[in-house]
């Protein structure tokens, strides 16, 4: 398929991560906050399936990295397509899933790039972790809008710019926050675009880094007790690190 690679240098780091990115998801922490994330799909995947009528719905995974979250959709009966702009992601999810009958297409593509016509419409696309490596996030919403069914379920996520995750961004770029955004802007740009029933919620105030540490059944258990007090009292999104967004065409 032919397109325009636009983010070559994001391709570049993960073909270097490769298949090693599932490690980084084995920390008992991090499994908490990815069961957090796979529900969140998973609960779009069947609002998508309540709205088909009983027709086969078609879904699409943007960003398939070691297929963490494709793995959620093929657990659905749904012609499912995914793309990554890493040529070593497409290899390895392919080698994973290239041989269940629900995967369609699984090819390396930059989601800044309108999707070709020849893929038609989706009914479920979701985008995690993958925007805040684009600067051309906006443009990459549009294309996702597009690509999607009137009626159409998006879920993805992205940095909170009012959060902890202003730290590394300080440390590493200065005063550029481009690539995270805030509750209020998100939720503005989407229903710019046309999104319509946009639903932001939040997750995860302490730093990454603890979640990376966390592999004890004690500290994972302190840490992801200590982030739902945090909810408690401080509701779902605010000061949350990651704002997940699910929205409707
Ligand atoms: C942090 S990984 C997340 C993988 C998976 N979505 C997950 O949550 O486990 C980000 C993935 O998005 C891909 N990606 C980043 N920018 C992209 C773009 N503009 N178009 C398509 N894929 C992109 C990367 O190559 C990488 O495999």
């Amino acid at each position: 398929m032919t397109f325009k690679m636009i983010n070559q240098k994001t391709a570049d780091y993960f073909n270097k991560w490769g298949r090693g990115y599932s490690d980084a998801w084995e920390p008992l922490a991090r499994r908490g906050l990815s069961g957090f994330e796979t529900g969140l799909v998973r609960r779009a995947i069947e609002r998508g399936l309540k709205k088909s009528g009983g027709r086969l719905i078609r879904t699409l995974d943007i960003g398939v990295g070691t297929g963490r979250i494709t793995k959620v959709f093929l657990d659905y009966d749904v012609a499912h397509f995914g793309i990554d702009v890493s040529s070593v992601m497409v290899e390895h999810c392919l080698g994973k899933f290239g041989g269940s009958e629900r995967v369609k297409r699984l090819e390396v593509y930059d989601i800044v790039n309108p999707l070709p016509d020849d893929w038609g419409k989706f009914d479920v696309v979701s985008a995690i972790r993958v925007l805040p490596y684009a600067s051309q996030w906006r443009e990459a919403l549009k294309n996702i809008y597009q690509a999607l069914n009137p009626g159409g379920v998006f879920v993805f996520n992205f940095p909170n710019k009012y959060s902890s995750t202003i730290v590394p961004m300080i440390i590493k770029s200065g005063k550029d926050q481009s690539y995270a955004s805030s509750y209020g802007e998100l939720k503005q740009i989407l229903a710019e675009i046309g999104f319509s029933q946009i639903e932001i919620t939040g997750f995860a105030r302490l730093l990454d880094v603890f979640y990376a540490w966390c592999n004890g059944k004690v500290s994972a258990g302190i840490l992801l007790a200590t982030e739902r007090f945090l909810r408690m009292v401080l509701g779902p999104t605010l000061f949350a690190r990651l704002l997940y967004c699910t929205c409707r065409k």
